[in-house]
């Protein structure tokens, strides 16, 4: 494969700055945009961006992610989440190929069942609902772009569940963490990893009937918060009482899913990519993180 021009928005993000990581070892080149370089819900600076630059690859990482400041900045959430990826679909070329990464937000499915990206949506807050608007623009737009839905992200950079955990393992003795909400973390170095495969997929098979559709990725396994917590704490050898409660003990602003398991068969055998065990990558970002 030729060497590609590659913009990663949202670049200070976790998954953005994952993109940076592995970029050094790949033939393409890469810009980095953080938001202060390029605001995505900024129209007329994409359009000259993306007149002025040559793109054969966007990486959407840009995206509004304050879910609970979300339910009171909700035109924020939208200019980000919304009209910021239409932005990014009108300005590209015909060509050019979009990752767009989206949410398990978007879905209140029953427990039990990993959700396919078949199952209807139904987003339980304005960040979800926001972030659902940005899918569809990607969904029914003429440009290649795919949507790619994942859950429970953390990494070594910026601030997430694992860095948080660690934190507070730290200065308390004893911790309460939810236990009737149950998904799959994602590591976003893995993520990262696998959208360069993706894109490697989308540009060699040539198939129109890949885009503009949603796939799902995740790390594979279901669990609560609360057991996240608990392989955190003994993977890094931290000495702290942990308690389950329920939400209903833990109120935010913004509700959640209380079953956010996605299936990622689709994405495996679409783009040959296979998701890695949870523990596995909870163990490589600790090992960074040391
Ligand atoms: N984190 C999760 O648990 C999770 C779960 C499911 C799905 N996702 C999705 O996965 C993707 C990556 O998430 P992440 O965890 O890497 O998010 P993140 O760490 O919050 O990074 C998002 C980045 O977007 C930037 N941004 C915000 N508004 C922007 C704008 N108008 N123009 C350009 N950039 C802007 C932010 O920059 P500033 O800091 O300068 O505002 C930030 O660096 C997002 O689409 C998110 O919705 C995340």
């Amino acid at each position: 494969m030729a060497a590609l021009q590659i913009i990663v928005t949202g670049a200070n993000g976790q998954l953005g700055k994952e993109f940076k990581d592995l970029s050094e070892a790949t033939d393409h080149h890469f810009t980095f945009l953080p938001s202060s370089d390029l605001d995505i819900s900024n129209r007329s600076a994409v359009m000259t961006f993306f007149t002025t630059n040559k793109v054969d690859v966007v990486l959407n990482c840009a995206a509004y992610t304050k879910v609970d400041l979300a339910e009171t900045e909700k035109n924020k959430a939208y200019d980000v989440n919304a009209n910021g990826v239409k932005n990014l679909l009108d300005a590209m070329s015909d060509d050019c190929i979009m990752l767009h990464y989206s949410t398990d937000y978007v879905y209140q499915a029953k427990s039990g069942t990993a959700i396919r990206e078949t199952e209807s949506t139904h987003p339980a807050n304005v960040y979800a609902a926001s972030k659902l608007a940005g899918d569809k623009h990607v969904l029914e737009s003429r440009k290649k772009a795919i949507v790619l839905r994942t859950s429970w992200v953390y990494s070594s950079y910026g601030n997430n569940f694992v860095k948080t955990m660690l934190r507070l393992a730290d200065k308390l003795s004893e911790l309460k963490v939810v236990n009737d909400q149950i998904g799959s973390p994602t590591y976003a170095a893995d993520l990262a990893i696998s959208s360069l495969s993706i894109i490697k997929k989308l540009l060699t098979s040539r198939q129109e009937s890949l885009f503009n559709k949603v796939y799902h990725y995740s790390n594979s396994g279901a669990i609560s918060w609360y057991e996240f917590a608990k392989e955190i704490f003994a993977q890094a050898d931290k000495n702290i009482r942990l308690y389950g409660i329920p939400t209903t003990e833990y109120p935010t602003p913004a509700s959640r899913p209380s079953w956010s398991v996605l299936n990622c068969d689709l994405l495996q055998s679409t783009f040959d990519v296979r998701v890695k065990d949870w523990k596995e990558s909870l163990m490589t970002c600790l090992h960074k993180l040391k």
